[in-house]
Order: C-alpha cells, then structure tokens, then sequence
C-alpha cells in the first residue's frame, strides 16, 4: 500500500473514533450517571467497579459514541450469548444515554 493511502485511511479510522471533548459539568454528571445506573456492578473504570464483563477504561479505541449509544439501547440478549447479562437501557432518557456514551467514547 502507497504510504499516502495508508495516511488516508488512518485518517479515516482515527475520525471515526473522534469524540467531542465534555465539560468540566458533564463528565461530573456522566460519571455520576455510570454509577446511578448501576454499571460498575459488571464493568470496572477507573478502578472502580466488578470485573463480571469488560472494563470501560479503553472502549473509546473500539466503539465510537454512536455505537456506544446504540449498545445500550439494545433490547436484552440481542448481541449474542457472551453478552447476554448486559441490560437494557432502552428506558433511560436518551440525552443521559448520550452523555454516557460521549463520557465513554472519550476514555482512551
Ligand atoms: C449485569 C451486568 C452488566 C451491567 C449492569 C452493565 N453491563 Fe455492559 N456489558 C455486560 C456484558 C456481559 C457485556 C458483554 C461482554 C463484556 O463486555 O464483557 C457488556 C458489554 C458492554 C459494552 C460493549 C463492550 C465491548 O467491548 O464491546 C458497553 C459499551 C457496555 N457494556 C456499557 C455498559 C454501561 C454504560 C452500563 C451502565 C449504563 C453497563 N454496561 C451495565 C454486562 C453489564
């Protein structure tokens, strides 16, 4: 592959992962949100949590904020048998799940 090309795509790549910065107010009520709904009883961040399922601390170089987002609005057990025991946070209001997602997106 031509280095330019292999620029282009690490380009490409690296904006996919791109997330908008939070306040100072936000990440406060982000993280205060990934405790209220409970999700350090399966995921550890910041050292704090279970280590039932994946640690957050690195999601950001995997999962964008929209994908983020659109895993927790998933329907219980609908992302294949390991992630059966992950919850469903269809009910939450979407501008808390958002923030939560952003929050996330942006731990690398
Ligand atoms: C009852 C346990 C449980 C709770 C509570 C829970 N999760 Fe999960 N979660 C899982 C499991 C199991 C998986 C899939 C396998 C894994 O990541 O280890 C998963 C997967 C995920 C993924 C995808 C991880 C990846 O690497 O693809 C994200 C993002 C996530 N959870 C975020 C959250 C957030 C945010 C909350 C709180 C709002 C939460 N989870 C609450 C169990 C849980």
């Amino acid at each position: 592959m031509k280095p330019v090309f292999f620029i282009f795509l690490l380009l490409i790549l690296s904006n996919g992962l791109h997330a908008e910065p939070l306040t100072k107010d936000q990440h406060q009520q982000a993280q205060r949100l990934f405790i209220a709904l409970g999700c350090r009883a399966c995921h550890d961040l910041n050292e704090s949590g279970s280590n039932l399922a994946k640690p957050l601390d690195r999601i950001g170089l995997k999962l964008n904020e929209a994908e983020i987002l659109h895993r927790l609005q998933q329907p219980p057990g609908k992302m294949g048998p390991k992630d059966k025991f992950m919850p469903s946070y269809q009910t939450t209001s979407i501008e808390q799940l958002k923030l939560l997602s952003r929050f996330l997106a942006n731990r690398k």
